[in-house]
């Protein structure tokens, strides 16, 4: 057909429509859970620029065509080629952070998005409210990225999202989404990022041991109000419950149960009890964190268990810590920031603590040196170290305020900011300080 024949714009659409149907790339199927999608974006909220801008939202055009190119610019891939029609389907919805409104509830129907191939559907940064419509995850049998991150949802995590089993990446952090995390998300068990921060879920942390591949979880910023699991995925580096309402202890068993766990931060919990030896003997814990809790007392490995130790920072502030520094901290070899802030530490500073401090190792060949040792807010006793005399204060990050210490004259830069506590209050606290 030629163009010069058509009389009229609209003419000329009406009579290339059928051609365009012939020449149909895009699965039907995938086509209709596009134009649910797409339905559900509130259309005011789409910007010149954006990348559902490109999309022809009658899907007139077909969108998987190449001869469309400027239109569907962005936001879509449709690089599987089914060999039993020759149809394109989609495999990647990744829209940008564009501003988009509205919620995931088609405007047509509220049934699946029905996309076989899909691999990664990416909704994040915008502004979806609304929840996330059960129904969703029936038909994505290959989805293994789901980001719907920074958005505005509400309502539970259906349980249903334990049906999508490829499901590698889970990201629903920054939303608003309460209810438990479902139980039934032990089943997804290739999963290796779960990422469910700053949301409002209650409850507890389901039993996660049968996820083999996790390699990092992170809930904190939320309300969870259990205990911290006894066991975690073995698999497991990084783990982040900061920020919840979690009670009781943590058992010795969690750092026996995750050998590769690098990073751990429970802290801003109301965790009690002693810290269990088997976070400081550790094989690969290079970060913990657990200040702002109620803990009591810290276990102390076996000395010789802390060799392989990787432990490079560990901030134990803002607790119920009680009794003497603990001496085995300055045996772990690759510690190198130390914050005890905050506690009910009393005796002197251990001289391996200051030596350590100074880069004159002791007993520890090669140990790295405390650049942050933060020891205010305690009831420690005696003189300051010798050694901290020659500190430069741009050498070390110390600080021994807000203690009972004999003399610490404010010229240091590690007494200055705020006062010894009274006689009176030290003595109250403990009756031998001399
Ligand atoms: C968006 O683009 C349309 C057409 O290209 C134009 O008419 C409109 O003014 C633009 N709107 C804004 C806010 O730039
Ligand atoms: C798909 O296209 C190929 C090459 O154009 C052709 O040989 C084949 O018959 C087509 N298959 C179907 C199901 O149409
Ligand atoms: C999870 O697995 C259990 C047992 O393996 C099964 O009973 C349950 O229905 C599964 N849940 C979902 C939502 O698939
Ligand atoms: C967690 O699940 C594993 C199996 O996946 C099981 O062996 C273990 O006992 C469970 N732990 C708890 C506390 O239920
Ligand atoms: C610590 O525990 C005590 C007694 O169990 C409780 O009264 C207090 O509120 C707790 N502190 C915090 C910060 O949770
Ligand atoms: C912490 O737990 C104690 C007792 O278990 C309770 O009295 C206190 O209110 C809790 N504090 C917070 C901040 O949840
Ligand atoms: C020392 O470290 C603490 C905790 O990270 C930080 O807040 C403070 O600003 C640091 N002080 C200096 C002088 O670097």
């Amino acid at each position: 057909m030629s163009p010069l024949l058509c009389k009229s714009i609209q003419l000329c659409l009406l009579l290339l429509l059928p051609a365009i149907r012939v020449y149909s790339r895009t699965d039907p199927g995938d086509l209709r859970a596009l134009r649910d999608l797409a339905g559900g974006i509130d259309r005011r909220s789409i910007r010149n620029g954006s990348c559902l801008a490109t999309w022809d939202l009658t899907f007139a055009l077909d969108p998987c065509d190449r001869l469309f190119s400027e239109r569907f610019t962005c936001g879509l891939r449709c690089d599987h080629l089914d060999p039993s029609t020759n149809l394109s389907r989609v495999t990647e919805v990744t829209l940008d952070a564009a501003g988009y409104s509205g919620s995931l509830l088609a405007s047509s129907t509220s049934g699946p998005w029905s996309l076989p191939h899909l691999r990664t559907l990416d909704l994040s940064g915008n502004s979806l409210s609304g929840p996330i419509p059960s129904a969703l995850f029936s038909d994505l049998p290959r989805m293994a990225v789901l980001s719907l991150s920074t958005n505005s949802l509400s309502g539970r995590i259906p349980d249903s999202i334990a049906s999508v089993i490829s499901l590698e990446e889970l990201y629903l952090d920054g939303n608003s989404l309460s209810g438990p995390i479902p139980s039934a998300i032990s089943n997804l068990t290739k999963m290796n990022r779960l990422e469910l921060q700053s949301n409002q879920l209650t409850g507890s942390l389901p039993n996660l041991t049968s996820l083999e591949s996790l390699y990092l979880l992170d809930a904190s910023n939320n309300r969870l109000s259990s205990e911290v699991p006894a066991a975690l995925p073995p698999s497991l580096v990084e783990l982040s419950l900061r920020e919840n309402h979690l009670t009781g202890t943590i058992r010795a068993s969690l750092g026996d149960s995750s050998r590769f766990l690098q990073v751990l931060d429970l802290s801003h919990n109301n965790l009690t009890g002693a810290i269990p030896s088997t976070l400081f003997d550790h094989p690969s814990l290079e970060q913990v964190t657990l200040s702002n809790n109620n803990f009591t007392s810290v276990q102390s490995p076996a000395s010789r268990a802390l060799q392989g130790s990787k432990l490079i920072a560990l901030d134990l502030s803002y607790n119920e810590l009680g009794g003497f520094l603990p001496p085995f901290l300055a045996l772990m070899p690759k510690l190198s920031a130390l914050s005890l802030e905050q506690n009910r530490f009393t005796g002197m500073i251990p001289t391996q603590y200051a030596l350590r401090v100074a880069g004159v190792f002791g007993p520890v060949d090669g140990a790295a040196r405390f650049e942050r040792l933060l020891l205010a807010g305690n009831y420690l006793f005696g003189p300051v170290p010798g050694v901290f005399m020659r500190l430069r204060p741009s050498s070390a990050n110390v600080s021994v305020v807000d203690n009972c210490l004999y003399r610490c004259p404010e010229i240091f830069f590690f007494c200055q900011g705020r006062d010894q506590k009274s006689w009176a209050e030290c003595r109250r606290f403990n009756p031998v300080i001399p």
